[in-house]
C-alpha cells in the first residue's frame, strides 16, 4: 500500500512524463500506480481488467486539459468511476464524473443485440445482482468521493436527454452499457456536446457476447470523420473532432 503523498507524486511524474513525450506505456504504469490502493480495494467493483484499467486512467489524465466534465454510461457497482474519481483528486482535477445507470440491470435487448446464431446474449435484468445506487452513493461518501461523482438512476432513454438539455460540455465519455441501443443512445445524446479534443470510449466493441455494442458504433461512426482506435482490449475509442 503506498501512502497519499507517494501516490500524489507518482501523479506528478505522470504529468511531467507526459510532458516529457516520454512513454506512453510507462505513463499509463504510473497512472494505475497513481491509483493502486483503490484498485485493490476496488477490485471486485469493476468489471474492468486491469489493461482497461490503466488505459481508462491514462485517458482521464490526457483529456485534463480538454474542457468539460467526464460521464460514464454504464457504471454497475461504481468500481471504474471511484478509480477515476481517485485519478482526479490526485492531480486536483477541477472535474467531476456523472455516472449513469438503471442500478437496475440492463433494459430488453433488441434484434440488433442478436449473436450469428441469433440469439441476445445479455438478457433484460442482467447485472440487476449486486447493482445498487444506495449502496454505490454511501461507498463515493465512505471514500471522501462524494465532491467527484454525481450518479443519476434510471434508464439511458428516460433520463439522458434531461441530462443533455443541462447543456454541460464533456471531455471524456466512457459508454459501457453492453448493448446495441443503450450505446446508441450514449453516442446520439453526446456527440455534440462532446468537447473538439475530447475522447470517447465504448466497451465490448467485437465481443461475441455483445454484439450491439460494435453494430452501433460502427453505424454511429459511418460518414463522420472521427477514427476509430484500438484502447486495451475490447475497448476502443475515438477523439471528436
Ligand atoms: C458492463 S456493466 C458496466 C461496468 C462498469 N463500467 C464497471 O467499471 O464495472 C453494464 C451496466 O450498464 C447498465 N445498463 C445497460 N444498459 C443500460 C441502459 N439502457 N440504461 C441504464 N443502464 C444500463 C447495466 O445496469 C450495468 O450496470
Amino acid at each position: 500500500m503506498i501512502s497519499d503523498e507517494e501516490r500524489e507524486a507518482l501523479a506528478r511524474l505522470y504529468l511531467a512524463s507526459r510532458r516529457n513525450a516520454r512513454s506512453a506505456y510507462l505513463a499509463a504504469q504510473m497512472a494505475y500506480l497513481a491509483a493502486s490502493p483503490l484498485a485493490d480495494s476496488c477490485e471486485p467493483r469493476t468489471m474492468w481488467e486491469p489493461a482497461k484499467v490503466r488505459f481508462v486512467l491514462d485517458m482521464v489524465l490526457r483529456t485534463e486539459s480538454v474542457p468539460g466534465n467526464i460521464l460514464e454510461l454504464g457504471v454497475f457497482q461504481g468500481g471504474g468511476t471511484f478509480l477515476m474519481a481517485r485519478m482526479l483528486k490526485a492531480i486536483s482535477s477541477g472535474r467531476v464524473i456523472v455516472g449513469v445507470d438503471s442500478f437496475e440491470g440492463m433494459p430488453e435487448p433488441v434484434d440488433q443485440d442478436a449473436d450469428d446464431s441469433g440469439v441476445a446474449r445479455f438478457h433484460e435484468g442482467m447485472f440487476r445482482e449486486g447493482s445498487s445506487y444506495q449502496y454505490t452513493s454511501l461507498l463515493a461518501r465512505v471514500l471522501h468521493l462524494e465532491d467527484r461523482v454525481r450518479f443519476i438512476k434510471g434508464y439511458f432513454a428516460d433520463v439522458l436527454p434531461s441530462l443533455a438539455r443541462e447543456g454541460r460540455r464533456y471531455s471524456l465519455a466512457i459508454v459501457d452499457p453492453d448493448q446495441y441501443a443503450g450505446t446508441m443512445q450514449a453516442l446520439e445524446t453526446f456527440y455534440d456536446l462532446m468537447s473538439p479534443g475530447g475522447v470517447v470510449i465504448v466497451d465490448d466493441y467485437g465481443c461475441a457476447s455483445s454484439m450491439g455494442v460494435q453494430r452501433a458504433v460502427d453505424e454511429f461512426l459511418a460518414g463522420r470523420p472521427e477514427r476509430l482506435e484500438v484502447g486495451a482490449l475490447s475497448m476502443v475509442w475515438f477523439r471528436k473532432l
